[in-house]
């Protein structure tokens, strides 16, 4: 939803703009463009070359500064944004933009302005609970900005009470529904795809467990694809330190089995899409005790997990109109793609290369190739998310055709 949306960033002084390079890294990460504009309040908490070296643009900050004029007029600076996010934005700025006063360069911007408006107040909850204050934020509403928090909590002047800044993950939040209404609905509104995702962990006893390399960055990629295209997506996941995708509902898990279950609990859905790289065995006999280093190294008994593919590709009533599974190989990937298509009866295998070497596991690219009943589609080297995309776009066409 935020890929290749530019964002115009106003820093204002708070405490709070101690969480922007966290709001700016997660942006950059869905693919946003960040430019920051810091009030002089906000240079108190952080530099303009904190935010220029995080956003990757330039950070501006005077309105008569012959350099940053010269280099993006103001002007021009709203103009090519898509939206322009106040965090934190204090009482200060909010009296202001309710008064139309253009004093520096951030309120200028606010001022000529004609581009959608979200703000995130941050200030003592005295000044936040002021008539003031409360009078100038029913003015901003009904001028159509929006209102993120601020939530309740320890403010960092000692008191408790109104006025932290919303968290980071509400702010993106927030920004991807404005994203997804303006966008309308997508192709795959109304239809229903279950995603796994990620590597599973088996336990050995409490402490230790089995795990593989699998990073979950290709299935997640592929749950925003689809979310972004109004399909209603349900990510079921393995363990990973991937963020939760926008717009999709999550479900965490740790082992094959519980795996196993929550997607029979998320299904019936018209798509299943199992990226998840499923533990083949889990730890046979646990006793629900840590094992004792001893003289003698213990040997572990493994036994086999669910095949989550095959369970759910069963003909049958119930059964996903589009399978799709993935096969990770490392030698003869297309023909033992082939054969994992037709064992485990999906209806397309996405089939990539995981021999030493790859880097597919952790790294951000990936090349792949699409083996469906036609045939076999071997694909450029593209990003993870491009890839998902191209995943998600010939979901559309066969949606188009059979749903
Ligand atoms: O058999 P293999 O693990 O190579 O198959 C890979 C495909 O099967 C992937 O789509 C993976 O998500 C799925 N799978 C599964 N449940 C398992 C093992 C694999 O859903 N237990």
């Amino acid at each position: 939803m935020l890929e290749n949306k530019k964002i115009l960033l106003i820093v204002a002084g708070g405490i709070a703009a101690v969480k922007v390079p966290d709001l700016i890294r997660r942006l950059r990460e869905r693919g946003a463009s960040v430019t920051c504009i810091l009030t002089n309040g906000g240079s108190q908490f952080i530099t303009p070359l904190t935010l220029a070296s995080l956003s990757g643009n330039m950070a501006y900050q005077d309105l008569f500064s012959l350099t940053e004029e010269s280099e993006m007029g103001h002007i021009r600076l709203c103009r090519e944004a898509d939206i322009i996010l106040v965090a934190p934005a204090t009482a200060d700025v909010m009296a202001k933009m309710t008064v139309g006063i253009a004093d520096d360069l951030a309120t200028t911007v606010l001022l000529a302005s004609d581009k959608p408006v979200i703000i995130a107040p941050s200030m003592n909850v005295m000044m936040w609970t002021h008539p003031a204050t409360q009078t100038n934020l029913q003015t901003l509403k009904t001028r159509e900005v929006q209102v993120i928090g601020p939530g309740t909590g320890d403010l960092a002047c000692g008191e408790i009470g109104d006025g932290r800044m919303a968290e980071v993950s509400d702010i993106i939040a927030t920004l991807s529904r404005h994203f997804q209404k303006s966008r309308g609905d997508g192709p795959l509104k109304g239809c229903r795809a279950v995603v796994t995702s990620g590597p599973t962990h088996e336990p050995i006893d409490p402490v230790r467990y089995i795990t593989n390399r699998s990073s979950g960055k290709q299935g997640h990629a592929i749950a925003t694809a689809l979310a972004n295209f109004g399909a209603s997506v349900t990510l079921v996941t393995g363990p990973t330190s991937e963020p939760n995708p926008d717009g999709t509902k999550v479900v965490n898990v740790q082992t094959a089995a519980q795996m196993m279950k929550a997607c029979g609990e998320a299904l019936p859905a018209e798509i299943l899409v199992c990226a998840a790289a499923v533990a083949d065995w889990s730890v046979a006999g646990q006793t629900g005790q840590k094992i004792k280093k001893g003289v003698k190294a213990p040997a572990l008994k493994l036994a086999e997990n669910p095949d989550i593919l095959a369970t759910f590709s069963k003909p049958g009533p119930g059964r996903p109109t589009l399978v799709v599974g993935f096969a990770a190989e490392t030698e003869n990937l297309i023909t033992n793609a082939q054969l994992k298509r037709a064992s485990k009866n999906c209806d397309w295998i996405v089939a990539n290369d995981v021999s030493v070497g790859s880097s597919v596991f952790s790294g951000d690219s990936n090349t792949v190739h699409l083996v469906t009943a036609d045939g076999v589609e071997s694909w450029p080297t593209m990003s993870k998310s491009a890839v998902a995309e191209r995943i998600a776009e010939r979901i559309v066409k066969f949606a188009n055709k059979n749903l």
